[in-house]
């Protein structure tokens, strides 16, 4: 499965991935994911908003155990976050098949859409639709860096977006829904064990900076004439890590558009993404806010206008308790229990059905860059561990 998935979508200098929703690379991903499932003999499915699913069993059957993650990736990702999970899921299937499991409920497996947010700059956008945490009107309303809308994109893409949109039904006839991930931090190789559970994902959310300011010439612009939206972004930045330091929260900026984006021109605007998370709701708003002042007093100094839009918002997520504590039992008992400060489908349909994670030892931390790795044997043990508990699950 590797070996194929291994080319798509990579860019060949940096050996990043680029596996944005709805363009070629993603179609890539999908036709793998469908033969992945053809050979399988499992019941392929598109759903309505665009995330894929495995069925063995019966797709309208109450009570289903449903397993997978995302295939999409960052600019410049790497290779596990998402497919570890769509990976690993079909090696758990293939080991519960070897091991003559009968199963008593229908278990599926999912690619879940748009799970980045790469492209149109929300991140789960498959379940956010399933979920109704994302209507079909705001979903119309997204757009890529290039005035691409999403439905556009899905149409070009050959998926029909007209019908995109809550998916109450389907969601009613899940059971678990169950993600293996890569962790994206160090605290299973701190604690010496190849394979975690979710505990709880930190809120997070992303802010876009307007600053606009005057477009004027480099050399002959008096620096006391000028009104250099590009000083003003430097001074939030700073802020940002000023403020999530003295919070023990995080704040990155880490996406940039400049106009006219010229060597030799003062800018008329930038625009800069702050991405911040913390543990808690208060601590989260303390920081946002703290950093949106900061701006606004260096704006009215420069001379510059500020507008900030807060693009998206994902409130803390607690896993089902009682999922968990199944899970860790099944497992033996004594399997470390783990934050994130990563956001994940699982912790968007956590509000709909009853879901829960697991994490797979990175012996970095490294995430969201090339960097990403895990062991083949922690790879494995994560596909043992959650063949186990599909088998826990649907099996009773
Ligand atoms: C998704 O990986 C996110 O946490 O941004
Ligand atoms: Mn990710
Ligand atoms: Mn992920």
């Amino acid at each position: 499965m590797w070996r194929d998935l291994e080319p798509i979508g990579r860019d060949a200098d940096t050996r990043g991935y680029r596996r944005y929703a709805w363009t070629g690379a993603d179609a890539d991903c999908r036709a793998w994911f469908k033969a992945q499932a053809d050979s399988r003999g499992l019941t392929y499915e598109l759903d309505r908003n665009g995330n894929q699913w495995a069925w063995l069993g019966d797709p309208l059957a109450e009570g289903a155990v449903i397993t997978g993650s995302h295939l999409d990736s960052v600019p410049d990702g790497g290779a596990f976050d998402g497919p570890l999970g769509v990976v690993s899921s079909f090696a758990a299937l293939d080991e519960l098949r070897a091991r003559g499991t009968r199963f008593t409920k229908p278990v599926a497996i999912t690619n879940f859409g748009d799970e980045e947010g790469a492209r149109f700059g929300l991140a789960c956008v498959g379940s956010r639709l399933a979920s109704g945490q994302l209507t079909r009107e705001a979903a119309y309303e997204l757009r890529d860096g290039d005035g691409v809308s999403l439905p556009q994109a899905m149409e070009e893409a050959g998926h029909d977006p007209s019908t995109i949109g809550p998916d109450p039904e389907r969601l009613a006839r899940i059971g678990a829904f169950v993600e293996l991930h890569v962790e994206q931090g160090r605290a299973l190789d701190l604690s010496g064990d190849r394979v975690g559970i979710a505990s709880a994902i930190w809120p997070h959310g992303r802010w876009r900076f307007d600053f606009h300011g005057e477009a004027n010439h480099a050399g002959t612009t008096r620096l006391v004439d000028r009104r250099d939206p590009m000083l003003t972004y430097a001074e939030t930045v700073l802020a940002a890590r000023r403020e999530a330091e003295l919070a023990g929260a995080v704040a990155t900026f880490g996406k940039i558009s400049v106009e006219p984006n010229a060597v030799n021109a003062i800018p008329s605007l930038v625009r800069g993404w702050l991405d911040s998370r913390a543990a808690d709701q208060a601590t989260l708003d303390t920081v946002v806010s703290a950093i949106e002042r900061a701006a606004k007093e260096r704006a009215e100094r420069d001379g510059v206008d500020l507008r900030v839009v807060r693009e998206s918002f994902t409130p803390v997520i607690e896993f089902e308790h009682a999922l968990r504590d199944e899970m860790n039992k099944i497992l033996g008992g004594s399997v470390p229990v783990l934050g994130t400060g990563a956001g994940h489908d699982a912790g968007i349909l956590s509000g709909a059905i009853p879901t829960a994670m697991l994490f797979v030892r990175n012996p970095t931390g490294v995430s969201h860059s090339p960097a990403e790795s895990a062991a083949e044997d922690d790879c494995v043990a994560g596909v043992i561990a959650l063949a186990d508990v599909l088998e826990g699950l649907a099996c009773r």
